[in-house]
């Protein structure tokens, strides 16, 4: 049985009041959370505030990106070891944002995956297919292309210490939510792309749906067979809707 899982992304928002007050709220309805694991991936600046806040709590954290180097002339960009540091249990990769507005390539995204990895951090490997690819029947096409670049480069037993996150461009931050068939289709579909390779690990792999899951939603996408929590964007800024949707996972 896989461990359900929610997590939060925060992207582009927040300030030291704002996210202080967001997590009181997390963390004073968190009882009612009893099935879930539940993490906040922060802006980096704040990474410190939330790790002070969450202490000896039952949230976990991580970023949002991270360098595929460690360390060097690459002015603006935050390793690996530094997220260790302040200890980031995870790290998303791959997000669609950063493929797009900021060009990441599969390969980029793969190299990320491996440089979290080496320090003990849990990528959270994002794939998914833009409306135009999904409507020229290109959706498993470009998932296997994104899931294949980190097979290829990273090998399929890292995947045990990973997280996939199924996230259909066109549903994100859209309001259009893909229907749990939609969703369980694709994430079947990744379940068996890794079982082809290795059937144990990924028997065993999360793999979270993403793009406008809201407290009225997550339910019935969460009870789909191979679908084993969210990833949360625009949702997760509302401490009691957050709670709703970690609830869901119950
Ligand atoms: P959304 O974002 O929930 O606001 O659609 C999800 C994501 O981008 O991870």
């Amino acid at each position: 049985m896989r461990q359900r899982f929610v997590a939060g992304n925060w992207k582009l928002n927040g300030t030291r009041q704002s996210i202080s007050t967001l997590l009181q709220g997390i963390l004073s309805g968190m009882q009612d959370v009893k099935n879930a694991e539940v993490a906040v991936c922060a802006p980096y600046i704040y990474i410190p505030l939330v790790a002070e806040s969450l202490k000896n709590s039952a949230i976990v954290y991580g970023a949002q990106n991270v360098s595929e180097y460690e360390s060097g002339a690459y002015t603006g960009e935050i390793s690996a070891p530094m997220l260790k540091e302040f200890d980031c249990k995870y790290a998303i990769v791959g997000h669609s944002e950063r493929r797009s507005i900021y060009n990441e390539t599969d390969q980029q995204v793969a190299a990320k995956f491996v440089a979290a990895q080496n320090f003990g951090i849990r990528p959270i490997l994002c794939v998914g297919e833009r409306l135009e690819e999904r409507e020229s029947n290109d959706t498993e096409n470009v998932v296997a292309r994104q899931l294949d670049a980190v097979i290829a480069k990273a090998g399929i037993e890292s995947f045990r210490e990973a997280v996939i996150a199924y996230e259909p461009v066109w549903a994100i931050g859209t309001g259009k939510t893909a229907s749990p068939e939609q969703a369980q289709e694709v994430h079947a579909f990744i379940r068996q792309r890794l079982a082809r390779k290795n059937p144990e690990v990924a028997n065993l792999v999360q793999i979270l749906y993403g793009g406008s899951v809201k407290p009225d939603n997550a339910r019935s996408l969460f009870a789909q067979a191979d679908i084993d929590g969210g990833l949360i964007g625009g949702a997760s800024l509302d401490a009691s809707g957050f709670l709703s949707i970690c609830c869901a996972a119950n």
